[in-house]
């Protein structure tokens, strides 16, 4: 009885004292003061951030209009601005690392002459690129040898050439297949190719197929894709092209999957009415391996994803990794596919170093890529192309 009195005693004393408690919050609230708890949740206090850390700021067009200057603006910027001014200051660093001296005494075994870069830069695309106007931007690149090796899937080859055959159109989106297809042209995107084009194509390469064919039989001439592509652009003999360049500058190009385009549907005719021809991927993945080994630093420009940015990673994997490596694409990681996966990823299997400083841009290469070659090789065209000239 004496224990439930005392107890009773307690819960008194509990009400009260919540009581007056309640009655100061509500006076406090009353009298103009907000809640500590939620004054103390968004008025926390914050550290200091070092002085040197940029600051937020855009382009003021009371400066006038001055693109140049809008792009400089944009490592500032935020979002995929900064991106894009973080891929400008990369791919600048790898320009830098390229004009270095180095010494040549150390060959590599694929044949190719031993390289005179400070830094090869590796880049890769997707074939949609060649069909769009990002060809000229890359033709330029291989026309001053600003690169060192490059790869992307057959796409990327044939329509390079293709289009020294005949145009490639600006068309629309939303265009219907159905309608596309009985009047024979092809949609890439909002991209117009007449099926015409792709005739003219097969009348272009069937002599040189019989041709390598030949060389293959009578004079043992072990063909590869990147051999074939060489042969390709000297024989396209025309400086609009990406090939010419790269067979005029001696870069090599690589395409393990050379078969999967209209290449491939020719080559596949061919076969019916002059069987033999053998394509060896063998020799080349040992070339293209060769380069990332041997070489002094590397550099990865890779736009797009699939194949063209395995294929670049997987060669420098050979050497530990990348020195620099920019990636333009549009995927996502969530998938877990190799075409989102974002630089981390790489470095974790020893395809970029790990104390290097990737950076990828979320955006269409189309958008961005002319804009970064403005600010990197285009800038640097004097120093990059001085003693490179070709006949
Ligand atoms: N014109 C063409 O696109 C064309 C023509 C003939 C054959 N093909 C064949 O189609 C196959 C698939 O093509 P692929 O491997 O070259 O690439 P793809 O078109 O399949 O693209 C691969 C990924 O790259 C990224 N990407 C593509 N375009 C981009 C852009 N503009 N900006 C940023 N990111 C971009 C996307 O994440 C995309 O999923 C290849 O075997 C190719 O030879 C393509």
């Amino acid at each position: 009885m004496k224990k439930l009195g005392s107890l009773n005693c307690c819960w008194c004393l509990f009400q009260v004292i919540l009581f007056i408690k309640h009655l100061i919050f509500y006076n406090r609230v009353m009298a103009g003061h907000a809640p500590s708890v939620a004054m103390e949740a968004v008025l926390k206090p914050s550290c200091e951030l070092p002085e040197d850390m940029p600051k937020i700021r855009g382009y003021d067009f009371n400066q006038g209009v001055d693109l140049k200057a809008v792009l400089k603006s944009y490592v500032t910027t935020g979002f995929q601005a900064s991106s894009l001014g973080l891929a400008i200051q990369e791919i600048n660093r790898m320009i830098e690392k390229r004009l270095e001296p180095v010494e040549v005494d150390e060959g590599d075994e694929s044949g190719d002459p031993p390289h005179k870069a400070g830094c090869t830069i590796f880049l890769g695309y997707t074939s949609n690129l060649i069909s769009s106007g990002v060809r000229e931007s890359i033709r330029y690149l291989a026309e001053h040898k600003m690169v060192d090796v490059i790869v992307t899937t057959a796409g990327g080859i044939e329509e390079d050439l293709i289009k020294c055959l005949a145009h490639t159109y600006l068309g629309d989106f939303s265009l219907p297949g159905k309608e596309l297809r009985l009047r024979g042209i092809n949609r890439i995107g909002n991209l117009l190719v007449p099926n015409d084009n792709y005739c003219k194509f097969e009348d272009w390469l069937m002599p040189i197929l019989d041709q390598m064919l030949l060389e293959q039989n009578t004079e043992s001439v072990r063909w590869t894709p990147s051999k074939m592509i060489h042969r390709l652009g000297k024989e396209i003999n025309n400086p609009e092209s990406v090939y010419y360049w790269a067979y005029k500058n001696n870069i090599p190009v690589f395409s393990p999957a050379l078969t999967d385009g209209s290449l491939g549907d020719m080559i596949y005719f061919h076969s019916f009415k002059k069987p033999g021809l053998v394509l060896d991927i063998v020799e080349d993945i040992r070339r293209l391996n060769g380069l990332a080994v041997f070489a002094k630093r590397t550099g990865m420009i890779i736009l797009g994803g699939g194949l063209v940015k395995h294929h670049i990673a997987n060669a420098n994997l050979m050497r530990n990794g990348a020195d620099h490596a920019v990636y333009v694409n549009t995927g996502q990681e969530f998938d877990g596919s190799d075409s989102g996966a974002r630089p981390d990823e790489a470095v974790s299997w020893g395809k970029i170093r790990t104390d290097a400083k990737p950076v990828k841009v979320y955006a269409d290469a189309s958008l961005v890529f002319p804009l970064m070659v403005a600010e990197t090789f285009a800038l640097h065209a004097d120093r990059l192309t001085a003693g490179e000239k070709t006949d």
